[in-house]
C-alpha cells in the first residue's frame, strides 16, 4: 500500500496535498512518508524470528537525521561508509554496536573514531585495510572487532556500477585462502576480534537465489573458519534488495529474510543485513514545477543535480502531474535547467502537463537528496517529512548565501 495516493483529484502523501506542500515549501522539493518508512523498516525488523537479528540501515541511500532518528527508534542499526556517517548516526544516539562501518578506503582518522566509539564491527575489505586497523587499535591500546566482507563472486544483475559482488569489483576479498589466512592472523593478534563475516553482492537485486547463493557460500567459508576454532558471532549477508520503478517485481523483505534464515537454519550466528533503497526508495518523491514547455520538453526546476540517477545510471523513474486526469497524455522528455544534455529526468514519458503544473517524481526516496550537488550553482532541494496530516521541514532550502559561505576570495 503505497501512501501516495490521488484523493479528489490531487496526489497526497498520507494525508497531506503535495500541492499544500509546493505551495507551503515551493520546488524542488523531496517528501518523504514516515508511516512508509516504518512499514518498510519493519517488514525487516519484525519479520526476523531471531531476536538477536539486527537490520542496519544503509545510511548512503537516505541520511537525514530525522529519518535515521525514526529509525533507530524502531529499532535498526545503521551500515555507514564514513566518518561523516558516523557522525550522523552518532548526533541521532544511535547505539555504537549496532553500527557497521563499510567501504573500501576508511582513513585514518575515520578507522581511530570507529574503534573509540565501540562500534559492532569494522566491514574489512583488504590486507591491507586489516594491518592498518591493528595498527590504530594497538596505539590506542584497544581491541578492534572486525568481519572480513567477501567477495563470493556472484553476479547479482542489474547496472554494472552498482554490482559489487563479481570477482574483479574493488569490493572485499575474493580469495578464500587469503581470508582463511587473515583470519588465523587475527585470531593470534592481541589488537584485533573476528566478529563476523560479511558480504554484500549489489544493488537493486530483484530475485533471491543471489542471496541464496551468497549466504550458501558465506556459511560454507564460515565452517571453514570454525574448522580452525575461530567463532563468529553474526554473518552479515548485506544490503541491496530491489524496488519497483516500473514494472520490476522483486520479492519482499520478508520474503528476503525467510530464505536467509532457512538458511542459517540450526547456526549460532546472528543475521545482520543492510537495506537502504529497500527501506527508503518508495518512502520519497521528488517535486518539481514545469517552468516551460518547449518542443517535446518538459523544462522543470528540478534538475541532474537534484535527482542524478537519471543521468548517471539511466535509471527510469516514473513521473507524474500531482493533478489527476486532468487531460490527454503527451510523450514527453523531462529536463533541468542545466546545461547538459546528460540533464534529463526522463525520457518518452506518457503524462498530462501544463506550463506551471507539478510533477511528482516517483520512488526518489534513494539515493535521491544525497547524491545530490550544488553544479551550476544551484541550491539544494529542502526536504519534508510527511506524519499522517503533518507536514514537517526536515531540511530548509540551500540559500546562495549558504553556497557561498565556504569559499574565500585569496588575497593576491
Ligand atoms: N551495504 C553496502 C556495503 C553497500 O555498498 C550498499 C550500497 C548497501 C549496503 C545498501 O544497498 P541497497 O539496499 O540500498 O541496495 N547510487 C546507486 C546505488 C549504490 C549502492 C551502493 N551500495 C543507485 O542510485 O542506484
Amino acid at each position: 500500500m503505497s501512501a501516495f495516493n490521488f484523493n479528489s483529484g490531487s496526489l497526497f502523501c498520507e494525508q497531506v496535498s503535495l500541492s499544500d506542500i509546493s505551495d507551503q515549501f515551493d520546488t524542488p522539493a523531496y517528501i518523504y512518508s514516515k508511516q512508509t518508512l516504518e512499514t518498510n523498516a519493519n517488514a525487516y525488523v519484525k519479520s526476523f524470528t531471531k531476536p538477536d537479528s539486527l537490520a542496519c540501515f544503509a545510511v548512503k541511500s537516505l541520511s537525514n537525521i530525522s529519518i535515521l532518528k525514526l529509525l533507530n527508534d524502531m529499532g535498526c542499526g545503521f551500515d555507514i561508509v564514513s566518518g561523516g556517517e558516523l557522525y550522523r548516526v552518532l548526533s541521532i544516539g544511535a547505539d555504537p554496536k549496532k553500527i557497521i562501518f563499510s567501504g573500501v578506503g576508511k582513513s585514518k582518522k575515520e578507522i581511530e573514531e570507529g574503534i573509540l566509539e565501540g562500534i559492532l564491527s569494522f566491514n574489512v575489505e583488504s590486507a591491507s585495510e586489516l594491518y592498518r586497523i591493528e595498527k590504530i587499535a594497538e596505539n590506542l591500546n584497544k581491541v578492534a572487532p572486525v568481519s572480513i566482507r567477501f567477495n563470493p563472486d556472484i553476479d547479482s544483475g542489474g547496472h554494472d556500477y552498482i554490482t559489487t559482488g563479481r570477482k574483479g569489483d574493488k569490493f572485499g576479498i575474493s580469495s578464500i585462502d587469503q581470508i582463511i589466512e587473515l583470519s588465523k592472523y587475527i585470531k593470534s593478534s592481541n589488537y584485533l576480534n573476528i566478529v563476523g563475516l560479511a558480504s554484500h553482492i549489489g544493488s537493486q537485486i530483484l530475485e533471491l537465489d543471489s542471496y541464496r547463493k551468497s549466504a550458501k557460500k558465506t556459511i560454507e567459508l564460515a565452517d571453514s573458519l570454525i574448522e580452525l576454532g575461530i567463532s563468529l558471532e553474526f554473518l552479515d549477508l548485506g544490503g541491496g534488495l530491489g524496488v519497483p520503478y516500473n514494472e520490476e517485481s522483486p520479492p519482499s523483505p520478508e520474503n528476503l529474510v525467510s530464505c536467509l534464515e532457512k538458511e542459517l537454519q540450526g547456526r549460532k550466528e546472528r543475521l545482520v543485513l543492510e537495506p537502504g533503497r529497500s527501506i527508503s526508495a518508495n518512502a520519497g518523491v521528488l517535486i518539481t514545477k514545469v517552468e516551460y514547455i518547449k518542443d517535446d520538453f518538459l523544462v522543470v526546476d528540478a534538475a541532474m543535480n537534484d535527482l542524478i540517477r537519471p543521468a548517471l545510471y539511466k535509471a527510469e523513474h516514473d513521473i507524474c502531474n500531482i493533478k489527476e486526469n486532468t487531460g490527454v497524455p503527451k510523450l514527453w522528455n523531462v529536463v533541468g535547467p542545466i546545461c547538459e544534455s546528460s540533464d534529463f529526468l526522463a525520457k518518452n514519458i506518457s503524462i498530462y502537463a501544463d506550463e506551471d503544473d507539478i510533477l511528482a517524481i516517483k520512488t526518489a526516496g534513494a539515493y535521491g537528496f544525497v547524491m545530490s550537488s550544488n553544479y551550476n550553482t544551484r541550491p539544494r532541494a529542502c526536504e519534508v517529512l510527511v506524519d499522517g496530516d503533518k507536514s514537517i521541514l526536515i531540511r530548509k532550502r540551500e540559500s546562495l548565501d549558504d553556497l557561498l559561505e565556504m569559499e574565500i576570495i585569496g588575497d593576491d
